[in-house]
C-alpha cells in the first residue's frame, strides 16, 4: 500500500506519534500548533486517548475471521467501512490543495467525507473535486437566517446529502498554541470561501470580500462566534434541510436525550478533538452511556482521539456506527496532499482489518461491549 508515495514523503505509518513528528517537522510553528494543538492545558486531548487505551481489547481465537465484511451504511449512505473524514476547516494552512485534495482522496476510497463551513474552497468547488463520492456537510449555525438558508440551499444543490451541525465552538476556545504564535487563520481571511462566496453574506457589505477583506472578516466572525443557538432553534433547520440532521460536539447524556427529543437522525459523540474544552471526560469515555439512552433512536458516530485501527475497533464496539477521523488525515495532506490523505486512510483501514480479523471478528455486528474490557 505503500506503493505511489514514494516519491512523495518516506513512508509514513498511522501511528499518531510518528505522524506528529514528521509533521512538526514539516509546517511552520503556526499551522503546526494550529491543527495539532487543543485547548487549555492540553488535558482533554490527553484524556481522549487515555480513554481510548483505558479500553481493551480481549481476543477471541478459532472464530474463523478469515474473511471480514467492513461494509456499512449510516442514515442513506454507504461506506466500504465505518470510517468518516471529520470536518476540518482551514486545511490550505497545510497544503496549497486543501479540501480539493482531500476530497478527491476521499472520493478513491469511496469514504464520506464532511466538508467544513470553514473550508479554504467553496462548496461547489469541493463538490468537483469530489465527484461522485459520498459527501456530509458541516455548518457552523450563523446568526443570520438569511446566510445559512444560503449555504444549506448550496450544499443540498451541490449534493451533500447530510447535515452535521456542530454545537461546541458556537464561540472559539483558548488554545494557548495560537495565542503563542498569535495565529489565528480566520483574521488572515482563510477558511472564509464559504461566507465570502455566498450572495447572502456579501449582499449586505458595501465592497466585496476581495477589495475589503477587514470589512468581511469582521462580518463573517460577527456572524459565526459568540452565536447563541438554543434547542427551540433546531426545527428552523429541519425545516431548510430535508435529509437527515446530526449533531456534532454531544458529551453529556441528557444533551443525547435531547437531541433524540427534537427529532434529530444522529449525533457525533465528539469533543472536537480537545480544541473546544479544557480538563473535560475522553470522548470514548462519553460513549457507552450515550448509546445506552438513545442507541436505539439516533445514528451515534464518535470522533476525538482516534489514532489506529484499534481505536475505531474499540469505538465500534462500544455501539458507535461509525469513527470520525481528524488530525490523522490532515497530516497525511500536509505530508502528501492527495496521496499522503490517501495513504493515512488506506493505513487506517488496513490496521482495522486486521485488528478484526485478529481478535476474531468478521463483521461489524460482532463487535460488541464483550469484545473489550475496561481498566
Ligand atoms: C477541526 N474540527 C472541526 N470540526 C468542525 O465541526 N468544523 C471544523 O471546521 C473543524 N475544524 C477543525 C480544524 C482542525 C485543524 C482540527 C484538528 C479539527 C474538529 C474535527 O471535526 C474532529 O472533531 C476532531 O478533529 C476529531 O479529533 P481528532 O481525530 O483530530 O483527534
Amino acid at each position: 500500500y505503500l506503493q505511489g508515495l514514494a516519491d512523495v514523503v518516506p513512508p509514513f505509518s498511522t501511528d499518531g506519534t510518528r505522524l506528529d513528528d514528521l509533521v512538526r517537522e514539516r509546517l511552520e510553528p503556526g499551522p503546526y500548533g494550529y491543527v495539532a494543538g487543543g485547548a487549555g492545558s492540553g488535558d482533554t486531548m490527553r484524556n481522549n486517548r487515555e480513554a481510548l487505551r483505558r479500553w481493551q481489547i480481549v481476543p477471541r481465537m478459532l472464530t474463523g475471521a478469515t474473511d471480514r465484511d467492513l461494509r456499512t451504511s449510516v442514515l442513506g449512505t454507504s461506506m466500504p467501512a465505518p470510517i468518516m473524514l471529520a470536518p476540518v476547516g482551514v486545511q490550505s494552512i497545510v497544503h496549497p490543495e486543501g479540501e480539493l485534495a482531500t476530497a478527491r482522496a476521499a472520493a478513491e476510497l469511496g469514504l464520506p467525507m464532511v466538508m467544513s463551513t470553514a473550508s479554504s474552497h467553496t462548496i461547489e468547488e469541493v463538490a468537483a473535486a469530489n465527484g461522485s463520492g459520498p459527501r456530509w456537510f458541516q455548518l457552523y449555525w450563523p446568526n443570520e437566517n438569511e446566510v445559512a438558508v444560503s449555504i444549506l440551499d448550496r450544499a443540498k444543490a451541490a449534493g451533500f446529502t447530510t447535515l452535521v451541525v456542530t454545537l461546541d465552538t458556537w464561540t472559539l476556545a483558548w488554545r494557548p498554541h495560537d495565542l503563542d504564535q498569535s495565529y489565528l487563520p480566520f483574521i488572515r481571511g482563510v477558511g472564509t470561501a464559504i461566507p465570502f462566496s455566498d450572495p447572502a453574506f456579501c449582499a449586505p457589505l458595501a465592497a466585496s470580500p476581495a477589495e475589503d477583506l477587514n470589512m468581511a472578516v469582521l462580518r463573517w466572525v460577527g456572524m459565526f462566534t459568540g452565536t447563541d443557538r438554543r434547542w427551540d432553534d433546531l426545527p428552523f433547520l429541519r425545516e431548510h434541510w430535508d435529509g437527515p440532521i446530526v449533531l456534532k460536539g454531544i458529551q453529556h447524556v441528557a444533551d443525547a436525550r435531547r437531541a433524540a427529543e427534537a427529532g434529530m437522525d444522529g449525533i457525533v459523540v465528539s469533543n472536537h478533538g480537545g480544541r473546544q474544552v479544557d480538563g473535560a471526560i475522553g470522548s470514548l469515555d462519553a460513549l457507552p452511556g450515550i448509546v445506552a439512552a438513545v442507541g436505539d433512536r439516533l445514528a451515534v458516530l464518535f470522533d476525538s482521539g482516534v489514532r489506529t485501527g484499534a481505536d475505531v475497533l474499540k469505538a465500534l464496539a462500544l455501539g458507535a456506527q461509525a469513527v470520525l477521523v481528524g488530525r490523522p488525515y490532515v497530516y497525511g495532506l500536509a505530508l502528501g496532499g492527495q496521496d499522503g490523505v490517501k495513504h493515512v486512510l488506506r493505513s487506517l483501514l488496513a490496521e482495522l482489518d486486521l485488528a478484526m480479523a485478529l481478535s476474531g471478528h468478521s463483521s461489524l455486528d460482532q463487535l460488541t461491549p464483550d469484545s473489550l474490557t475496561h481498566l
